[in-house]
């Protein structure tokens, strides 16, 4: 497969690290050296869905197609204000789509993921066009009391279209169980049977561990498919790697190697948007021209669960 569209939303409201530390006990100088964050865009007057809908339609546009000609509609998504139904479902008809359609959540490894699911069903002939959107809103579920999550994290979607082609080469997914690292639980009713209350509660993370966790499998995916195809970091044009840390890039980047021109961020502007973040850095290449027929590109995304992915592409428009 390839992908010949690309489209990305974010919120209109900006936020800077200076902003947060008027309600925080942190501080631009922290945020800047620990994280890369300068600053994130967060959801005030629009919704998830708005954003959703938006990425969709400039990847649809930007295809050349017309949403009748999509098939299949692939959605990563950690949460939003509806457990049920999907977002797949919320957004289907404004988008203009009238085919079927899945919700997966692999959390920030999401985009990959989807990747490998389009991937197979083009390969099996159940579609030929198929609109991947990734659609985050982590603010949502951060506790705004506490420094340690809140500030890492930005609102935003990235949607691309695919086709059929030769571009996409491999891909090799990871997933260690261990739920303590990073996790949203959300309350539960009691029932006439059981009346333990769950409250729920924002998001839970240990940091470091988690750090740790994704420059190392992070780095082993990236390697894996490296060697599966007599690769080396030199013959890569791009690394697109999950935007959740700059120094979690900079630790993949000292164990995979190459220059840090081969590794674009954009976390500096948005933060962290989970499964959001590849495909909103994409977006912006392929408008950047940056992005060139035959360029090998790897991508890696690493999250909650905890999973990993890296896939690579030889670029064909
Ligand atoms: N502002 C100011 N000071 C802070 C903040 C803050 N927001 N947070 C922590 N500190 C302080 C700590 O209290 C500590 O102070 P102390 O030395 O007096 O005890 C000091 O800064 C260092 O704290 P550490 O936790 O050691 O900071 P660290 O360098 O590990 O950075 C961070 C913390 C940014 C969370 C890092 O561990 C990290 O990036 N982890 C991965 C997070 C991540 O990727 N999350 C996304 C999850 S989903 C995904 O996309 C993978």
């Amino acid at each position: 497969m390839k992908i010949i569209g690309t489209g990305s939303a974010v919120p209109t409201m900006t936020v800077s690290n200076d902003d947060l530390s008027k309600f925080l006990d942190t501080n631009d100088a922290w945020i800047t050296t620990r994280t890369g964050i300068k600053t994130r865009h967060l959801l005030s007057t629009e919704d998830l869905y708005d954003l959703a809908v938006d990425a969709s339609i400039k990847a649809i546009k930007a295809s050349g197609l017309r949403p009748d000609q999509i098939d299949f509609l692939l959605v990563s998504n950690v949460a939003n204000r509806h457990i049920t139904p999907g977002l797949s479902c919320i957004v289907q008809k404004r988008i203009g789509l009238s085919c079927a359609g899945l919700d997966i959540n692999v959390a920030c490894a999401g985009f990959v993921n989807a990747l490998m699911l389009a991937d197979g069903m083009m390969k099996a002939g159940r579609a030929k066009n198929i609109l991947i959107l990734c659609a985050e809103e982590p603010t949502k579920y951060c506790n705004w009391h506490e420094r340690d999550c809140s500030v890492l994290f930005g609102d935003g979607a990235g949607a691309v279209v695919l086709t059929e082609g030769n571009a996409f080469k491999d891909v090799n997914l990871t997933m260690i169980s261990d739920r303590d690292v990073l996790y949203y639980e959300r309350g539960m009713e009691t029932t006439p049977f059981e009346s333990t209350y769950v409250k729920g509660q924002p998001l839970v993370m240990k940091g470091k561990e988690l750090f740790r966790t994704a420059v190392s499998e992070s780095a082993k995916d990236i390697q894996t498919i490296l060697n599966r195809a007599h690769l080396t970091a030199d013959d890569i044009n791009w690394f697109m790697l999950h935007q959740a840390n700059k120094r979690i890039i900079e630790g993949i980047r000292n164990i995979v190697g190459g220059p840090e021109e081969k590794y674009p961020t954009v976390i500096e502007k948005y933060g962290n948007t989970s499964s959001a973040s590849i495909p909103i850095m994409l977006d912006e290449m392929m408008r950047d021209n940056k992005i060139h027929q035959g360029d090998k590109i790897v991508m890696s995304a690493f999250g909650a669960g905890f999973v990993s992915a890296a896939c690579w592409w030889e670029w064909e428009f």
